[in-house]
């Protein structure tokens, strides 16, 4: 690992309201209906359970994990699935809960791979957007915060698998 420390970029506290407000905003677009919250682990896992905890509608819980073929792992565009989903989502409203959302390969390949399971619904939700590097485009119904372009930590994302647990978004200066 070279040499490097970590900014904070958005506070924990402003982490905190914006996935009130998201909350909120998703309890209302779903009222009356159930949602199906998938999360792409692992850095959608931190984001899950604290915007769950704040939707007012039913929710229902999956875990998907990904991968990219190749050693360039950042923009094969190919997607291994590591972990499928448990259960079937024919039918259902699903929102797919993401870390980020970088140059959009991952997601576009995973929101198609999901539409053809036939949801009744299927909608996108990210803590975090780099929209200075999408290369394939990707329609998101929720974003947290957009992000410059740097490399960012915390909150489920890491840097070589650490600094998932930092409860703020944190952006890696080398040193
Ligand atoms: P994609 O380029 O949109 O396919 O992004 C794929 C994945 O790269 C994301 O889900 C993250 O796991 C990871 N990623 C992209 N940018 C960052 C970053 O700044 N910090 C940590 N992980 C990142
Ligand atoms: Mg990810």
């Amino acid at each position: 690992m070279d040499k490097h420390h970590v900014e904070v970029l958005l506070s924990e506290e402003e982490v905190d309201r914006r996935i009130n407000e998201i909350g909120e905003q998703i309890s209302k677009d779903y009222a009356g209906k159930n949602v199906h919250l998938i999360c792409v682990l692992k850095g959608g896992s931190f984001f899950l359970c604290e915007l769950a905890k704040r939707i007012s509608v039913p929710v229902s819980l999956d875990f998907m994990s990904v991968s990219s073929y190749g050693k360039d792992t950042k923009s094969s565009g190919v997607v291994k699935i590591v972990k499928d989903l448990d259960e079937s989502i024919k039918g259902k409203n699903v929102l797919v809960i993401e870390d980020i959302v970088d140059s959009g390969r991952t997601l576009s390949y995973l929101m198609e791979m999901l539409e053809a399971r036939e949801p009744e619904s299927l909608k996108l939700c990210t803590l975090l957007d780099k929209p200075e590097r999408r290369v394939v485009d990707v329609k998101v119904d929720y974003t947290g915060f957009q992000v410059p372009d740097e490399f960012v930590v915390g909150y489920g994302l890491d840097y070589d698998q650490l600094y998932r647990n930092l409860p703020y978004i944190g952006v890696v200066k080398f040193d």
